[in-house]
Formats: structure tokens, C-alpha cells, sequence
């Protein structure tokens, strides 16, 4: 690309990113027991078109790997819990696992996580379950990403349900069931060591629908109910945030108040329809749920224990999945039907994303076309050597190419170096366009900067 191009499309992506909003995340689950989805392909086009910008699958389906291939979307994959066992075993189980699984299909696919198991602790078979497998699993696997230096892009957890606390009520005063206390302290210790989320599936649903004469609909539905007080002062308006910061106090509880965990919601919705007795599953409490559960995660809304820290949350779940065992309401978490149509009207349109911006042909703060970044031709060569030694010292960049016998050391200019520096430090970083200044020696490109072995990142 000559230079006034790079100019051009640098000068571009900076007023994108004036136009664009706050980065926020909503997720989705994409269950698949049912025989009448659409295919993949479909799927990754339809989510294009909405504000939802990362999946969880609860498998390594190949065919939804491939369909996610750049999209823009980032996908959470999972280990089933019949496959802990095996992956717990050694560390080259785990290792050939995601070569077989994962690996055919990164970068293209943007893979962020892997959920290993899916309440494994709580399972109904869980007595049979080998707590401790479900840890040396996480342990391997996260083994295996660091020897191919994807453990900073990809975060090895595990989701939970609400029933690993002992009780939820009062929030502050929340902790883990007993018997789940070793496996608990192990499995946060490993999260706060590997900058892994704590995933927690909450429903304010089931808690309803099994306690209605004692839980107002309001609270359940994510509204703001009359406030129901903490001892230690704080107030919650909704169960969601209760339910939250029960689990933000039963971490604490174990000993980890002075590691930043972070917590994300990995289910959460509301059944459109369900058995005779379950009067709240309708699809106008469905709708009031989910929309408002997307309004909270675009607002960036923390809970009363942690105000300013937004949180992270899945909506449960994409489709009605027709298959799917237990009862009715088990089949009707879905918020489009299996031929693409919603179940009932809920807003998931992308303002800046609908049109030709942001996710077809724009630049996202963290999705869209992949974008680099490179040193500008011609910089000071001092300010560059200055740029190499931030990176790859507190920077935190993997250097090894750059290194003499690495893919990119040749050809051995200070130029070409700096450049593999900066592009790994600002794809590291979210890709903020501050992240690609450098004192002004750097500038963001849509042309790969890749060639021979040596292989540049790109989201
Ligand atoms: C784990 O699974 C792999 C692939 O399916 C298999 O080859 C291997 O024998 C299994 N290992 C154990 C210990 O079950
Ligand atoms: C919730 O209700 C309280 C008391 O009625 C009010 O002060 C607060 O502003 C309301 N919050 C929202 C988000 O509507
Ligand atoms: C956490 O940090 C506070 C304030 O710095 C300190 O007083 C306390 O001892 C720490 N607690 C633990 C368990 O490290």
C-alpha cells in the first residue's frame, strides 16, 4: 500500500472510531439439541446483522468453528463434561485435544475461551464426577495454550451454576457449599492466576417460578423493584445483581478479595412458554427480560458491591432448541425460532452495524476486518529500538520471532522488528488506536503484514 493510502485509511479509521460507542460485549448461547436449526453459515450471517458480538457453543461442532470464520464475532467453545476426564488425564490429552479441535480453525475464527464442562460441579451424574479431574483439565489445557502462546488471547474457564453456593441470601454473606470448597479454592486460584472470567448461569427464572409467592415478578424480571436490603448496606433492585454479587462475596470468602476476578454471566434469559404450572414463562415476560438484560449490558452497569464494573453477560439462548430434554420451558429459552424469525420482538439491531459499517466493511473497536499495525516507513530508528524494548520487556509481547532462528527475525532491520513488536502489542490490547501510536512511529493497516514464515496476528 503506498504511503498516502496508509495515511488515507489511517485517517478513516481514527473518524470510525470517533463515531463509534463505548465497546460493550453481549454474548449468546448457541445450543444445538434440536433437528430443525439452520445451518451454521446461516447462523454466523444472521448474528452479523445484530449487536451481538460473541457466541458460546457448548461443543468444538467443526461447522460452527468454520461458519464464525471472520466474522467479527468472537466464539467461547466448550469441553463437554463426558470429555474432562480424558483431557484431565495428561498434558498432551489436552494438548491433542485442541490441536484436533481448536486449532484447524484459529486465527480465522476469533476463539476467546474455552468453557470446560458446563456445570460439572452441580451436574445431576456430578457424585460420579471427579471434582479434581474438572481442575487438572483447566490446567492442562491452559498448559497447552501457553506452549503455543495463545493463553493471553485465550482464556481457559469453567461455567457454574448458582447451586455451587452454600445459600445466595444475603449477597454479603454468601459462600460456596461445603463440599465444593477445595475444588472451589483450586478452580478461583487458577482464574486469578490466568486472568480467567468466573462463569456463573443465572437464572432469576427458576428461582420465580419455584418461589412466586415470596419473590415479586418485578425483582425477577430485571426491573426496579422495591429494594431489598443487605446487611452489609447494600440494596438490590433485581435478583440478577443479588445473585452476582452472592457469587463476587463466596469468592471473596475463599480468600481471593484482593484478586481482580472477573465475573461474566454465561447464561441468563427467561422461557417464552412453558408447563401448566409455570405461569411467568410467556413470551411478554421473555421479551421484558431479555431486553432489559440487553440494555444492561450496553450500559456498562456494575451491581451495588461493584458499581463500576460492568459485567459481561450471555444471553441463553439463541434458538428454541425442540430436542432438548427436562420440560417445556427447557425447549423455550430461545429468542429466535429455527427459521430465523424472532419468538417475540426484541431489539437486537446494530445501529452502527446494520448498515455497511463496523461488522461488513468498517473498522470495530474490537471486530469488523482485521486490522495491523506496523511502524511508519522512515521513523527514528532510536525511538523504534525504544518501541521493541517496551514490547517485548513490560509490554509483555512473545518476542521469539524476532529473536535470532525466529520466523520473523529476517530481514534483520530495526524497521521490520519494531513492526512485529507493535502490531503483537496492539493486537494484544484491543486493538485501540492508541495502542498503535508509539510516540508516532506507528500506523494501523488493513493489508497483512505477513510474508514468508513470518506470520503477523490478526483478530
Ligand atoms: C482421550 O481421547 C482421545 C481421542 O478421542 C483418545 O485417543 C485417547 O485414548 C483418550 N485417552 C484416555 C486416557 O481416555
Ligand atoms: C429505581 O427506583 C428508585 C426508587 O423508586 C429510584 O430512586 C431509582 O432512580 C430507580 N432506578 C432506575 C434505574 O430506574
Ligand atoms: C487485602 O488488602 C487490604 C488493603 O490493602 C489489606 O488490609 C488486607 O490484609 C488484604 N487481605 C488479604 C487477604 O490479603
Amino acid at each position: 500500500m503506498a504511503p498516502t493510502n496508509l495515511l488515507l485509511t489511517s485517517l478513516l479509521f481514527l473518524l470510525h472510531l470517533t463515531l463509534l460507542p463505548k465497546a460493550f460485549t453481549i454474548g449468546i448461547n448457541y445450543g444445538t439439541i434440536g433437528n430443525n436449526l439452520p445451518p451454521p453459515k446461516r447462523v454466523a450471517q444472521l448474528l452479523q446483522s445484530t449487536l451481538i458480538n460473541k457466541v458460546k457453543i457448548y461443543d468444538t461442532n467443526p461447522e460452527i468453528l468454520e461458519a464464525f470464520s471472520n466474522t467479527g464475532i468472537d466464539l467461547i467453545v466448550g469441553v463437554e463434561n463426558t470429555q474432562v476426564a480424558n483431557i484431565s488425564s495428561t498434558p498432551s490429552a489436552a494438548a491433542d485435544w485442541f490441536t484436533a479441535r481448536v486449532a484447524p480453525f484459529i486465527p480465522a475464527t476469533s476463539v476467546v475461551a474455552i468453557a470446560v464442562g458446563n456445570e460439572y460441579l452441580t451436574a445431576a451424574d456430578s457424585d460420579k464426577l471427579d471434582h479434581n479431574a474438572l481442575v487438572r483439565a483447566m490446567q492442562n489445557l491452559h498448559a497447552a495454550l501457553v506452549q503455543r502462546g495463545l493463553d493471553r488471547k485465550i482464556k481457559v474457564t469453567t461455567p457454574h451454576s448458582m447451586a455451587v453456593l452454600a445459600s445466595s441470601f444475603p449477597p454479603s454473606a454468601s459462600t460456596f457449599a461445603d463440599m465444593l470448597l477445595p475444588t472451589m479454592t483450586a478452580i478461583v486460584g487458577f482464574l486469578a492466576d490466568t486472568g480467567g472470567p468466573f462463569m456463573v448461569n443465572a437464572y432469576p427464572y427458576f428461582a420465580y417460578r419455584d418461589n412466586p409467592k415470596t419473590i415479586s415478578l418485578e425483582y425477577a424480571l430485571l426491573g426496579n423493584a422495591t429494594g431489598v436490603p443487605d446487611p452489609k448496606g447494600y440494596t438490590y433492585n433485581n435478583m440478577l445483581d443479588a445473585q452476582i454479587d452472592a457469587i463476587r462475596s463466596a469468592i471473596a470468602s475463599l480468600g481471593f478479595q484482593n484478586r481482580s476476578i472477573k465475573i461474566v454471566v454465561s447464561e441468563s434469559g427467561w422461557p417464552s412458554k412453558g408447563d401448566a404450572g409455570e405461569t411467568a414463562a410467556t413470551p411478554e415476560n421473555a421479551k421484558t427480560y431479555n431486553a432489559r438484560l440487553i440494555q444492561r449490558a450496553q450500559s456498562n452497569k456494575g451491581t451495588p458491591m461493584k458499581p463500576k464494573e460492568s459485567i459481561e453477560i450471555f444471553l441463553f439462548s439463541l434458538f428454541n432448541e425442540n430436542k432438548k430434554p427436562g420440560g417445556v420451558s427447557e425447549r423455550n429459552f430461545g429468542i429466535f425460532n429455527s427459521d430465523g424469525s424472532k419468538a417475540y420482538d426484541v431489539d437486537l439491531s446494530c445501529q452502527f452495524c446494520s448498515s455497511d459499517s463496523q461488522k461488513t466493511s468498517g473498522v470495530g473497536m474490537n471486530r469488523g476486518p482485521t486490522v495491523w499495525c506496523v511502524a511508519k516507513p522512515h521513523s527514528d530508528e532510536k525511538v523504534m529500538q525504544g518501541v521493541v524494548d517496551f514490547c517485548c520487556g513490560p509490554g509483555g509481547v512473545d518476542c521469539r520471532d524476532i529473536d535470532e532462528n525466529g520466523d520473523c527475525y529476517a530481514p534483520d532491520k530495526i524497521h521490520a522488528h519494531a513492526s512485529y513488536a507493535m502490531n503483537a502489542y496492539y493486537q494484544m490490547h484491543g486493538r485501540n488506536y492508541w495502542n498503535c501510536d508509539f510516540k508516532g512511529t506507528g500506523i494501523v493497516t488493513f493489508s497483512d503484514p505477513s510474508y514468508g514464515k513470518c506470520r503477523y496476528s490478526g483478530q
